[in-house]
């Protein structure tokens, strides 16, 4: 089985990120030097996956821009012996395809995913959420696709968060545990009171799906008074009895959809990174400073 296509969303409108967003993509953030999508698709890559199709709007044109080969600003960075610092983004643009289609209004993640109809045909493909960025020994994707061969069935990621939290989250219903980390799904329940939580398992930005979801979606568009969303859909494919397993990805996820979670991913990245460590390391230890009794030495709070 073959899943060597994913979709990237990236046609929300990225409130959150506001006044940001209005000229600028959030997809588009650095991360310690890289735009934030930059992260997914070289998942992507790392997990065999060789075509790209982004689902963008008229404001998001800088992610082609990324995507595109530079040929003026490579030789410029021959001649000064700095062709080291497009390394990684030319080796994913000679690597991969990629593909763009848009979304004229924001209709929800499901009526993203519907637009990719066309470009999937009857395969099996993976959908990355570029504010979820996942970082491990095995990308999270390659995870879900070794799942999805095994068992001929769509997958989706799941990780365990705080029971105080589930109400932030699609979270799943247990029907079969199989191993440790793979479950086959019940049902799914969008953003359940902590009482009415059937798990913590929380549904985070990757899947590898079925080409049966875009009749879900067709099928469920009909009646959606609000935005199309993909959990609905999936839920769909359950009551018509398809298999939907869900597998407990192993990996550090950070959401930077959210300016808390693109900070925090920004200074546990930077921490990691000697280069920026030292930077970081001093920062914080200004701050605590002002904070630290004085009768107690610094290095013990911190
Ligand atoms: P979000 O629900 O996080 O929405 O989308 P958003 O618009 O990006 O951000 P906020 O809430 O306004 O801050 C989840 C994913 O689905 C994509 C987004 O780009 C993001 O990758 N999406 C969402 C679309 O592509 N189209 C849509 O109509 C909605």
């Amino acid at each position: 089985m073959e899943i060597v296509k994913v979709v990237i969303p990236a046609a929300g409108l990225g409130t959150r990120f506001l006044p940001y967003t209005k000229t600028m993509p959030k997809e588009m953030l650095p991360i310690i030097g890289k735009p934030a999508i930059h992260f997914s698709v070289q998942e992507a890559i790392n997990s065999g996956i060789d075509h790209v199709l982004f689902i963008t709007n008229r404001s998001k044109e800088l992610i082609s821009n990324y995507f595109d080969s530079a040929p003026d600003l490579d030789s410029l960075l021959e001649d000064k012996n700095k062709l080291h610092e497009v390394k990684d983004i030319n080796h994913i643009i000679k690597t991969a395809h990629f593909s763009y289609i848009r979304q004229s209004s924001p209709l929800g993640l499901g009526h993203a995913v519907l637009m990719a109809k066309p470009f999937i045909g009857k395969e099996y493909f993976a959908v990355a959420l570029p504010d979820d960025i996942i970082m491990g020994k095995k990308p999270a994707l390659a995870q879900l696709i070794r799942i999805a061969r095994q068992e001929k069935a769509t997958v989706i990621a799941v990780q365990e968060v705080p029971h105080d939290q589930v109400s932030s989250y699609g979270v799943i219903r247990i029907k079969k545990q199989i191993t440790p980390n793979l479950f086959q799904v019940d049902s799914l329940i969008e953003k359940p009171s902590l009482k009415d939580a059937p798990s913590n398992l929380a549904i985070i930005g990757r899947y590898v799906l079925s080409h049966k979801i875009f009749s879900s979606l067709e099928e469920i568009s009909g009646y959606a008074t609000n935005e199309l969303q993909l959990t609905d859909a999936i839920a769909h494919m359950l009551q018509q009895n398809e298999r939907v397993f869900a597998y407990k990805i192993e990996g550090t996820r950070y959401d930077v959809g959210t300016p808390r979670g693109w900070l925090k991913a920004t200074v546990d990245l930077a921490m990691q990174d000697p280069l920026h460590k030292e930077d970081i390391l001093q920062v914080v230890q200004k701050h605590t400073q002002i904070y630290i009794p004085t009768n107690q030495p610094l290095q013990k709070v911190i």
